[in-house]
């Protein structure tokens, strides 16, 4: 499922990005640029990534 219309950004790159490190929106923003167009994936992204964060 897109995201991020503006630059293509899916859910699962977002899941790949926390796999690999990513734990907060400025990582998501400085791989993947989510958000850094028109906003209005800002929300959705936030719940992709923290639904994807491991708890521990
Ligand atoms: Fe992500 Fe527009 S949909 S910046």
């Amino acid at each position: 499922m897109y995201v991020c219309i503006c630059k293509g950004i899916t859910e699962q790159q977002i899941r790949s990005s926390v796999a690999q490190g990513a734990s907060t929106m400025r990582d998501l923003y400085r791989q993947l640029e989510v958000g850094s167009q028109c906003g209005k994936c800002v929300c959705t992204a936030r719940q992709v990534l923290s639904s994807s964060q491991i708890e521990c």
